[in-house]
């Protein structure tokens, strides 16, 4: 038999020092509609996400509160693991750096590098930013602050191991450039270009003042950096070099992240590849941040948005469906929950749900006649592998809502409730087929209630096979219209 296409997606693995929010949620629920994409054709996914749990951040975190690290990150990790289920989000792998596989791992691959000639011993004397867990000058800073997240930063002279990343210069240029596809959106990876051009500097790559950490193989008075410790779990998730994962998913096809981390993961993480021998990963796609109402969601302003609490509100597709519909993925969107009640009404409420329920009311009536579906003409489904294939997510939501647009003037046009047109009735339900097949990566309950109430399974190769005619009931509604 021949090998099945594989696809392996992940997230960037999350500090568990607070809840999930919609930051996090955001990536997490772009990688499972990418997953659940792939899935629908067939294909062999891995998806893998998880938490960050070492470094100076959660060690001080965690003695706030008067814990031990571990003992504090367990907890979280639980709020993680729930909030993802209550999201719908189908993971392969959760990993956490403290599983003793991702540790044992992370030292072979520094024990590689360091046999590579590309890890040396110096004093270290610079600015450190602990909420980003990186390393700054004077010169990087925008008034005195964190010029990425706007926090204070610390003075720390410490004797460091350093990794060349200035010797992998020109070969990552010559990788942005035989390799178009390999950061994502195309603006960012201008700015990536113009960064690595201006020279890089070689990186700390341990911690000393600390202990909470993996332990540098060649001298157990370190740890290593986090960052090092944490881009590593992309590789020991498939138990690099041998495992059976490794050789089937590896190079992943997208590492989907922030903008803001995105030095991290075009950069060095490449540059640690290279020095190990391992081939590179085929994307890396960086998302926009959400501003809440205009402003930066932030602890200190009270307006973190809690997944949770809108689901609770307007149900887990709705929330979903705003993600991907309201911003261009790629770029910085504002949240408002006034515009997500507005999507929820005029579009799923007023467009989809209407669609489902006059058509199955009417198929309940009148019955089906097979015929061929022209109407399906009307779907550009070249058009969404496109986008699909480009990570325009948002793209792909507007396309199937033109589609159900048309489905809905037909019904207008033909009025089934007049001529209880049985082929009419046919080719809407068919159609409806295809709509929830497509809507299933996005919204993938209410999918699949549908597939249910009209008896059609959900697989892509489902959408231009004819409908096998069935009894149709009247569904219970899928959106309330909210006040
Ligand atoms: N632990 C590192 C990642 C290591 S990956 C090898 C980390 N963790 S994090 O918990 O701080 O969160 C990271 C992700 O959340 C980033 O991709 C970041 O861009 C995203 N977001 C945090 N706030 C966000 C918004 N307001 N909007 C969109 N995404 C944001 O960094």
């Amino acid at each position: 038999m021949k090998n099945k296409k594989t696809f392996y997606v992940t997230t960037p693995i999350y500090y568990p020092t607070a809840k999930p929010h919609l930051g996090t949620a955001y990536t997490t629920i772009a990688a499972d509609i990418l997953a659940r994409w792939h899935k629908l054709l067939g294909e062999d996914v891995f998806f893998l996400t998880g938490t960050d749990e070492h470094g100076q951040k959660l060690d001080e975190a965690a003695k706030k509160v008067g814990k031990n690290p571990k003992e504090y990150v367990d907890e979280l990790v639980k709020e993680f693991k729930n909030v993802w289920k209550e999201l719908n989000i189908n993971f392969d792998e959760f990993i956490r750096t403290t599983d003793k596989k991702h540790e044992e791992i992370v030292k072979k691959l520094i024990k590689k590098i360091y046999d590579n000639g590309d890890l040396y011993e110096e004093d270290y004397e610079g600015l450190y930013c602990v909420p980003c867990e990186s390393y700054w000058t004077e010169k990087d800073l925008f008034n005195g602050k964190c010029p990425s997240c706007g926090r204070g930063v610390q003075s720390i002279k410490e004797k460091a191991y350093f990794f060349r990343l200035s010797k992998y210069q020109k070969k990552l240029i010559e990788l942005y450039n035989n390799n178009s596809d390999f950061v994502l959106p195309k603006s960012k990876k201008n700015e990536m270009i113009n960064r690595i051009e201006e020279g890089l500097k070689d990186v700390s790559f341990t911690r000393s003042k600390f202990k909470w950490g993996v332990e540098f193989p060649m001298n157990k008075d370190y740890v290593l950096w986090v960052w090092a410790d944490a881009l590593t779990n992309y590789i020991s998730a498939l138990e690099w070099p041998d495992g059976k994962n490794f050789k089937k998913f590896w190079p992943a096809n997208i590492h989907l992240i922030g903008k803001d981390i995105l030095w991290f993961h075009s950069v060095i993480w490449p540059a640690m590849l290279m020095s190990a021998g391992i081939n590179m990963p085929k994307t890396i796609f960086a998302h926009g941040w959400w501003t809440v109402d205009g402003e930066k969601m932030s602890k200190s302003k009270n307006n973190v948005i809690d997944p949770l609490e809108l689901i609770r509100k307007y149900g887990v597709d709705s929330f979903r469906y705003f993600l991907f519909r309201a911003s261009t993925f790629g770029e910085d969107g504002d949240f408002s929950e006034k515009v997500l009640i507005e999507r929820h009404n005029s579009e799923l409420a007023n467009k989809f749900g209407n669609l489902i329920s006059r058509v199955s009311t009417l198929a309940e009536k009148y019955g089906l006649e097979k015929t061929e579906n022209k109407l399906l003409h009307k779907l550009n489904l070249k058009q969404i592998n496109l986008y699909i294939n480009n990570y325009e997510l948002d793209k792909v939501l507007n396309e199937i809502f033109s589609f159900i647009d048309a489905c809905n003037e037909y019904v207008q046009e033909k009025k089934p409730w007049e001529t209880h047109d049985k082929k009419i009735l046919y080719q809407l339900v068919d159609s409806i087929k295809a709509i929830s097949i497509l809507l299933w990566p996005f919204i993938p309950s209410t999918c699949e209630k549908i597939s249910e109430q009209f008896g059609f399974k959900i697989n892509y190769s489902e959408i231009e096979k004819p409908l096998k005619i069935k009894d149709i009931r009247k569904g219970e509604i899928l959106f309330k219209k909210i006040e």
